[in-house]
C-alpha cells in the first residue's frame, strides 16, 4: 500500500529548449514559459498538502551553454524571484535555494538572500529552488565539511557515518523526496540530487515542462499512490509493522 501523498516531490524541469523548437520559437522562450509553470505547480502542490517542492533550475553544468542562454537564464531568475516576493508572501511559501551560490552574480546572491529571510517563517509550502546545485557537488562540499570538522580535531574518521554526512548536505533538515517527477522524455537523474534519491519513487514524462500543468501533476501523484516502499524491507514487514 502506497502513502497517498508525497511529502516531498522533486523535479527536473526540462525540455524547454524542445517545447520552443517544437513551436520554431527561440530557445529562451522556453525557459520563459517554464518559469511561468512554477506558480501553477507550487500551488496544485498547496491544494495537495505536499510540504516541500524542490525544483532544479540551473546544474553546474549548464553553464558550458552558449553565453547568452545562459546570461538570459540568469535575468530570468533576478526577475522572477523579485516579481515572486509578494506572492510567496501571501501563499505562506517559504522559499529556499539550494546550490553553489557564490558563482552567481552578487546582485542575484543579495535577492536570494533577502528572498529568504523575507520567507523564512511562512509555515506553508517550502520551495526549494536548485541553482547552481548538482548531486556530485552538493556530496564534494559536504566532504570538505566534514574534512575540516576531521582536521579541527572536531570528528574523529571513525565517526563519519551516514547520518553525519547527511547532516552537512544541502536539504539536510528536510525529509528526503518522496517523488521525483522528470518531463521532457529522458529517463535519468543527470547529477540531480543523488544521495537524497536513493529511495525515491521515480516518475518520467514524455510530456515536455512548460506542457506540465496540474492533470500531469495528478498523472504522477496517483502514479506514486500505487507504489509500495519497502525502503529495503518485505512486504511482510512492512504489513506487520
Ligand atoms: C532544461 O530544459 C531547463 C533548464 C536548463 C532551465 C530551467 C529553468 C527554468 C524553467 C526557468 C525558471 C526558473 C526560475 C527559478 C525562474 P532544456 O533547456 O535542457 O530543454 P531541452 O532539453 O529541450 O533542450
Amino acid at each position: 500500500m502506497g502513502v497517498t501523498i508525497p511529502k516531498h516531490v522533486a523535479i527536473i524541469m526540462d525540455g524547454n529548449g524542445r517545447w520552443a523548437k517544437k513551436r520554431n520559437l527561440p530557445r529562451f522562450m522556453g525557459h520563459r514559459a517554464g518559469a511561468g509553470k512554477i506558480r501553477e505547480i507550487a500551488d496544485a502542490c498547496i491544494g495537495k498538502n505536499v510540504e516541500i517542492l524542490t525544483l532544479w533550475a540551473f546544474s553546474t553544468e549548464n553553464w558550458g551553454r552558449p553565453a547568452e542562454e545562459v546570461a538570459y537564464l540568469m535575468k530570468l531568475f533576478s526577475v522572477y524571484i523579485k516579481r515572486a516576493q509578494k506572492e510567496l508572501m501571501e501563499h505562506n511559501v517559504q522559499f529556499r535555494v539550494i546550490g553553489d551560490r557564490e558563482k552567481l552574480n552578487p546582485k542575484l546572491q543579495r535577492l536570494i538572500e533577502q528572498t529568504e529571510q523575507k520567507t523564512l517563517n511562512n509555515a506553508g509550502l517550502k520551495l526549494v529552488i536548485a541553482l547552481n546545485y548538482s548531486g556530485r557537488w552538493d556530496i564534494t562540499q559536504a566532504m570538505q565539511k566534514l574534512a575540516k570538522q576531521v582536521l579541527a580535531k572536531q570528528l574523529k574518521p571513525e565517526d563519519i557515518t551516514t547520518e553525519t554526512i547527511q547532516a552537512v548536505l544541502c536539504l539536510a533538515d528536510l525529509s528526503e523526496p518522496d517523488l521525483f517527477i522528470r518531463p521532457g522524455g529522458e529517463q535519468r537523474i543527470s547529477n540531480y540530487l543523488l544521495w537524497q534519491l536513493a529511495y525515491t519513487e521515480l516518475y518520467f514524462t514524455e510530456v515536455f515542462w512548460p506542457d506540465f500543468n496540474a492533470i500531469e501533476l495528478e498523472k504522477a501523484l496517483q502514479f506514486y499512490a500505487t507504489r509500495e516502499r519497502r525502503f529495503g524491507l518485505t512486504s511482510e514487514q512492512l504489513e506487520k509493522s
